[in-house]
């Protein structure tokens, strides 16, 4: 197989690292591993070559790969989110693990434990498991609201965490909504709060937040709340246009809508999609309030979490 130019760089540099990271019993000695291993000038060099190109960028991306899989099939974690066994990426079981910063039960051995613990900790699944935190936060006040029905609407509830941290007396004032187009997400979430054994009386919905027509799906049912947490990011402009048009139209006319969006300036892209196949469609918080605003929506809040890595959109309708 003919490679490209810094193939051997990448095999020695690799080399070096699996060998030092065979030694590393605690994590904060792979910290440091995996902190000299970016910062070694064959790293560089790789980087820059994969910068120039497309087809650059994939062979650097399969020989990274190729030459780390010794360590990465170690880790549950990592293996998770290359194989992805739901068919996408970011699926609710990979998301226990992110808001768990745990070790992933399919990992092999201890220094596998490590890596999933060291990927956990990287700045984005961090901003996530804090984006989950806020957004429970925001729920808690949301169900103090002295509202007739308090009707809350989730698109892509995936295994809706933030519901579940909420307290039983605040969850029950709510009217819940969970929609994803993956009904194993729905029955994941709904089974572990039957588990709490409070009686919760919450609405399960298998629907393309997307490509349906919410108002259709949902019979015209119109919520105090709406939101979208974790699909945006994977949507080019005409299909996140479609989310939000979604959420204007299942929305009260004095109701909210949230939604995040990564802010691609504050996390490093590449190394998303080289270790773990996470690819973002590239946003800044400016170009997240543009497109609110051009899909006919006022922003009331801005929430920036984890120093403006995500950022969240409090919105109403623009009338
Ligand atoms: C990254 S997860 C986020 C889950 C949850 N909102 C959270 O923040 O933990 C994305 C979820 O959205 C669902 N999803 C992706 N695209 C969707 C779509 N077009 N319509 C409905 N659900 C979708 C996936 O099945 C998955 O459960």
């Amino acid at each position: 197989m003919k490679t490209h130019i810094h193939q051997d760089e990448i095999t020695s540099l690799s080399k070096d690292f699996l060998q030092k990271a065979q030694t590393a019993k605690d994590l904060k000695t792979l910290n440091g591993l995996f902190s000299e291993f970016f910062a070694d000038q064959r790293f560089t060099n790789m980087l820059d070559y994969a910068e120039s190109s497309k087809k650059h960028w994939k062979d650097v991306k399969n020989a990274l790969r190729n030459s780390l899989a010794p360590i990465y099939k170690e880790s549950g974690s990592w293996n998770h989110s290359l194989s992805k066994p739901f068919g996408y990426p970011g699926d609710f079981a990979v998301l226990e693990h992110v808001y768990d910063q745990k070790i992933h039960k399919a990992t092999k051995s201890s220094l596998g434990g490590l890596i999933d613990l060291w990927g956990s900790s990287r700045s984005l699944p961090t901003a996530v498991a804090e984006r989950k935190d806020l957004l429970r936060n925001y729920l808690e006040n949301q169900a103090r609201l002295d509202l007739p029905d308090n009707r809350v609407l989730s698109i892509g509830c995936g295994a809706a965490r933030e519901i579940r941290e909420l307290h039983p007396h605040l969850l029950e004032k709510l009217q819940l909504t969970f929609l994803d187009s993956d009904e194993r997400s729905i029955d994941y979430a709904l089974n572990a709060l039957k588990a709490t054994l409070f009686e919760y009386s919450i609405e399960k919905v298998v629907a393309n937040g997307v490509s349906d027509d919410l108002s259709e799906v949902l019979a015209g049912q119109k919520y105090d709340l709406v939101y979208s947490f974790g699909i945006l990011d994977y949507l080019p402009e005409k299909y996140a246009v479609r989310l939000i048009e979604n959420m204007k139209k299942t929305v009260k006319p004095d109701g909210k809508i949230l939604f995040c969006i990564k802010d691609c300036t504050k996390f490093d892209a590449w190394f998303y999609d080289w270790f773990y196949d996470w690819r973002f469609v590239d946003r800044t918080r400016k170009e997240g309030t543009e497109l609110a605003e051009r899909c006919g929506l006022e922003v009331t809040r801005e929430f920036s979490v984890s120093e403006g890595v995500i950022i969240i959109y409090e919105c109403v309708l623009d009338h």
